[in-house]
């Protein structure tokens, strides 16, 4: 492919294009409006996260400086630069969820998952986070697992919910 033309040394040195399908992918991109936040999007559905190693191959191969990739990584929450698990769960702590027991769900699942905030199960199935809101603040407390949502969550339905996973 066109790109590879010694944007990747490390890649090009054992003769390996690890991110050969990214490389079509900015090609495609390359000359359009905003693509370093498609590339990146495109890129963590790709490789599953945006590691050091990977941002610094999109910034050699868009030609800007890693500094601009990391900043752009970092802002925007929905990147992630350590590997997610399978599902992703999201309890809201919005005003109207927190004040309704919010704070319970989050505790609750931190000791069920055994995980901080921010943080993967040892298993890789979940990756935990919490949301500020998520537009069901009529049926609080809320919450998302992947694109789902859960409302008018209690600690005891927690079980019931997990299990379906
Ligand atoms: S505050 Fe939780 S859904 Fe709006």
């Amino acid at each position: 492919m066109s790109n590879a033309q010694g944007h990747c040394s490390c890649c090009q040195k054992d003769g390996m294009e690890p991110f050969a399908e990214l490389d079509q992918i900015i090609d495609l991109y390359r000359d359009k409006d905003g693509n370093l936040i498609q590339i990146l999007h495109i890129a963590q559905e790709l490789y599953g996260h945006l590691s050091l190693e990977l941002q610094q191959h999109i910034a050699e191969a868009l030609n800007k400086p890693l500094s601009e990739i990391s900043g752009v990584v970092t802002f925007y929450s929905f990147f992630s630069t350590k590997p997610r698990g399978e599902h992703t769960i999201r309890v809201c702590l919005g005003t109207a969820c927190y004040v309704r027991g919010g704070k319970k769900i989050v505790d609750a699942l931190q000791k069920a998952l055994d995980v901080e905030i921010g943080e993967t199960t040892a298993d890789g199935k979940f990756t935990f986070e919490v949301a500020r809101c998520i537009g069901a603040c009529g049926l609080a407390p809320a919450m998302l697992i992947d694109d789902v949502v859960y409302k008018q969550v209690n600690i005891n339905k927690l079980d019931a919910i997990l299990s379906r996973y």
